[in-house]
């Protein structure tokens, strides 16, 4: 009872996002089996408890019938989940091609695919179409579920129309924003055919917000460049309406990784890794198989420190976790070839009969492994050539605390904003200069390690994801508040 009503005194939060924190994989007798997603926005939000949260997105799986339909909504009810169903032809068109072949690059300074530049406005007008059309799904769902005073929360580049259809339907709303990714250069912004439907739709929410105040301060000077509005250092302004955009940092539920180290299972984990690479030390790589997480810039790295470095030729491992992600999209299926060919050749030349220098695994790891593999590796290696954030740097500071050990970061990844004092950071096309520092990492004294690692832990606990939820949630709802005084001043 007691449950009951501290459940009823919470406010009520959607969460729109294009995956659901599960996916659904349907089984031969039509049951359903649902596995956690990948990726930090899952990872984040499943920490957040101070809402009563429902979730709609869709589970990853294309459900064509009613009757299927009908048994994934009740299953997804239980978990607080509201599916959002699109057909092959919109998640070619709308996930893997306006999504992840179109925004993604873009956003992460890749530029346009080559095709849709050279060629067809076509297949890229086809695309963008998909793209409304998907978003007016979601919109559609959110409809239904919407209840007074609830808070609509959009995520990501998958749904930036979404503020504008949900304002159109009810304009009493409150919607808010959140890039996860990082928002480019305006420079960059300009190239794309739909920027300026693309900004004018996200401007209608009430909050937008962004990893760094960087990402904030590009997306608030593309609107004033592209479409000639009024930057203000609250936001953006268009005819007396302001849109509040601000910097809200990501985090992690720290709390989650610190008690899963004390179960037995993970602390069997621990053993096992420590007997099997004992007088080795383990550098570690967990990246969704992605362009943007510089997989092949980490292997040549390392081979370079191996190559220059003959002592730790076989005292050193480079344990690398790769899931597998977006394989419907033709540059995700090039980049897992370029990958394994650069990992086998650096096997073939620096393995032994007994041992190879990279571990390569393609694949997801469950919850209490890779705490375990935080756990017990002397270095993570974070070489993104763009990431928002970053929450693997997170996840691997939370598993650290006895340990202590070296975090090698990206400056390209939000997370270098945050854990910079204490990580060593890297420009990841430098090649020379990681390998230097992995050699720097591995030969660093304990009171360095200790003092980088306090840096980073104490940050790490202290800025969460709870905290990242509650602080946009409150700050949606007072620029209702303050807009709302404004109209009756
Ligand atoms: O913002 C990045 C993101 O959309 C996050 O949800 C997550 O990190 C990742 O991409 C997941 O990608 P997908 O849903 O395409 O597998």
């Amino acid at each position: 009872c007691e449950k009951k009503d501290s459940q009823a005194s919470k406010q009520r939060l959607l969460v729109v996002a294009n995956r659901l924190p599960v996916s659904a994989v349907r089984g031969e007798d039509d049951s359903w089996q649902l596995n956690v997603s990948a990726g930090g926005l899952v990872s984040a939000l499943l920490g957040v408890k101070e809402f009563e949260t429902k979730w709609v997105g869709w589970a990853g799986v294309t459900v064509d019938d009613d009757k299927g339909r009908q048994t994934l909504t009740q299953a997804l009810a239980a978990k607080r989940c509201v599916p959002v169903f699109l057909d092959d032809e919109i998640v070619q068109q709308y996930y893997n091609g306006y999504c992840n072949n179109i925004l993604w690059p873009l956003f992460h300074y890749l530029g346009l695919p080559q095709e849709d530049r050279l060629t067809t406005t076509r297949s890229f007008q086809s695309q963008f179409d998909a793209y409304k059309k998907a978003n007016r799904l979601f919109a559609d769902v959110v409809q239904e579920q919407y209840e007074e005073g609830d808070v609509v929360w959009c995520h990501d580049y998958h749904l930036m129309f979404l503020p504008k259809y949900l304002k159109e339907q009810n304009s009493n709303m409150k919607v808010g924003w959140f890039l996860h990714t990082p928002f480019p250069s305006s420079e960059i912004h300009r190239t794309l055919p739909s920027r300026s439907e693309l900004l004018r739709s996200v401007l209608a929410a009430d909050l937008v917000g962004f990893h760094t105040y960087d990402y904030g301060r590009h997306f608030v000077s593309a609107c004033t460049r592209i479409l000639g509005l009024e930057g203000t250092p609250e936001g953006v302004e268009d005819q007396g309406k302001l849109t509040r955009v601000s910097a809200f940092p990501i985090g992690i539920d720290s709390n989650n990784f610190i008690k899963a180290l004390e179960l037995p299972e993970v602390q069997m984990h621990i053993k096992e890794l420590e007997e099997t690479f004992a007088g080795r030390r383990v550098i570690l790589g967990v990246d969704r198989l992605d362009m943007i997480k510089g997989i092949p810039q980490k292997a040549l790295a390392f081979e370079k420190f191996l190559e220059e470095n003959p002592s730790w030729q076989d005292k050193v491992v480079l344990l690398q976790i790769a899931v597998p992600t977006r394989s419907g999209v033709p540059e995700y299926q090039k980049l897992s070839s370029q990958v394994h060919e650069i990992v086998g050749r650096i096997n073939g030349r620096f393995g032994t009969l007994t041992a190879v220098p990279i571990h390569h695994l393609d694949r997801n790891l469950d919850f209490h492994k890779l705490c375990a593999l935080y756990a017990v590796t002397d270095v993570a290696l974070v070489t993104s050539i763009r990431d928002g954030m970053n929450l693997v740097s997170y996840e691997y500071v939370a598993c650290q605390a006895s340990k202590k050990g070296v975090l090698i970061l990206s400056e390209f990844a939000g997370a270098a904003q945050s854990l910079g004092a204490g990580a060593i950071l890297i420009n990841p096309w430098n090649v020379t200069e990681v390998a230097s520092s992995i050699s720097y990492a591995l030969d660093m004294p304990a009171d360095e390690r200790e003092k980088r690692h306090y840096h980073n832990f104490k940050h790490v606990t202290s800025h969460t994801s709870q905290e990242w939820a509650a602080t946009f949630v409150s700050e949606l709802n007072d620029t209702i508040i303050e807009a709302q005084l404004r109209t009756t001043q």
